[in-house]
């Protein structure tokens, strides 16, 4: 017997920095880590003081539906109004445990096995695993500096090109890890010619709302929801980063309407429901107050994020990618490898020398990656602003 040929995903260099990063903990160094993918604040308040309640009043808290509480569906439909001006029927709100859950359902219900779907890269690494997992085929579409890392319809023209006709995309505006957020104009032109390529877009807009446009920029807002474009693409989105939810495990989808009964059914199947006290705590992320608390989180972040900016100079990174959104910094640091073979070699070197621990650009970008990493400026001012002096005094010697 033997594992499958399907779960041969690659593990994550990052995992081998956050062992090391527990082991200097437990040893007694104190460490800077600018490796996670989440806000340090977690759930709003009105979140938590439901969540409490919940649990001391004796609720059962059983199974609900496939996808999800009436409730909940409702409200992230009521959410999108607020946001996007949309008017979305409750009935095409799938809530699932997570963005990572409405991507394992979606993919499921929307490709056969073999079907090939474009990701970007760099780009978020589940994607690709998970795709590869199902038996369907990732295409890497690249994207760099000279479209401010940004994915234009040449570059999936490109892509078809050199693979054949793709099944899916998969976009995320911001992304991760570069930050980037297309115009409103040029999503629409790669939402066109999805529709016109007869190509499935999955928008993934988990980072909607953490965004740092400058006034009367593009792009602007919150960020742009497919569906404002066409309601046959599939949103995606998520408790986890606006209202730094991420351990609640609770996200959704907005589902077309030929998408609706196949992801109800799998969903059923793959885990009887999203986990029911993070779907009824959930309701208390739709409050004005926890509106105003995620924003200014935000805000705390776009003044890091300033930091980071005025702090290039001194480092001597580049390409970097815009950071509109997210909290994400990529950047190249070839000009800075010194003796280091590559970012991996680097990374580590500059967490066992100094502490602080940044994720090698190889999981996001097999292919240029060794000459990137992503900082993530979730963490406070402070962290950064000691990280970033250390990471220079490290340079310099190196
Ligand atoms: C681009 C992107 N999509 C999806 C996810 C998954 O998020 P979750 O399952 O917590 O909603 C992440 C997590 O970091 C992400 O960066």
């Amino acid at each position: 017997m033997r594992a499958s040929a399907r779960s041969q995903v690659p593990p994550f260099e990052v995992m081998a920095i956050l062992d090391r990063v527990a082991a200097m903990h437990e040893a007694g160094r104190e460490v800077l880590s600018l490796c996670a993918g989440e806000p340090s604040g977690g759930a709003p308040a009105d979140v938590r003081a439901l969540a409490s309640e919940l649990h001391a009043s004796g609720d059962p808290l059983g199974y609900t539906g496939p996808l999800g509480t009436a409730e909940l569906r409702q409200a992230v439909a009521d959410h999108h109004r607020r946001w996007y001006g949309l008017d979305v029927d409750a009935r095409s709100v799938a809530i699932t445990t997570g963005a990572s859950g409405a991507f394992v359902l979606v993919f499921l219900a929307a490709f056969d096995a073999g079907d090939r779907v474009a990701v970007v890269r760099p780009g978020y690494p589940a994607y690709r695993n998970l795709l590869h997992a199902l038996d369907l085929v990732p295409i890497d579409v690249p994207v760099g500096p000279e479209s401010g890392f940004r994915l234009t319809v040449d570059a999936l023209e490109a892509a078809v090109a050199a693979h054949g006709p793709l099944a899916g995309l998969v976009l995320a505006s911001p992304a991760n890890p570069t930050g980037s957020m297309v115009s409103t104009g040029q999503l629409a032109e790669i939402v066109a010619w999805c529709a016109a390529n007869d190509v499935r877009f999955l928008s993934d807009e988990i980072y909607h709302g953490i965004t740092y446009a400058d006034p009367g920029a593009e792009p602007l807002g919150r960020g742009t929801c497919a569906w404002s474009l066409d309601r046959r693409t599939v949103t995606v989105s998520s408790f986890s980063k606006y209202w730094g939810m991420t351990g609640w495990r609770i996200g959704w989808a907005l589902l077309p309407d030929d998408l609706v009964g196949p992801v109800d059914a799998l969903a059923g199947n793959v885990a009887l429901c999203p986990p029911t006290p993070s779907q009824r705590a959930a309701l208390g992320a739709f409050t004005e107050r926890s509106y105003a608390e995620a924003d200014r989180a935000v805000e705390v972040l776009a003044a890091t994020r300033r930091f980071l900016f005025e702090s290039l100079g001194r480092l001597g990174w580049a390409p970097v990618a815009p950071a509109d959104g997210a909290f994400y910094l990529w950047a190249g640091i070839g000009d800075q490898l010194g003796r280091h073979r590559d970012s991996v070699a680097w990374c580590r070197a500059l967490l066992d020398e100094t502490g602080v621990a940044l994720v090698p650009g190889t999981d996001m970008d097999p292919v240029d990656g060794g000459g990137f990493v992503r900082l993530s400026f979730a963490a406070s001012m402070e962290v950064v602003t000691e990280a970033v002096a250390r990471i220079e005094a490290f340079q310099q010697q190196a």
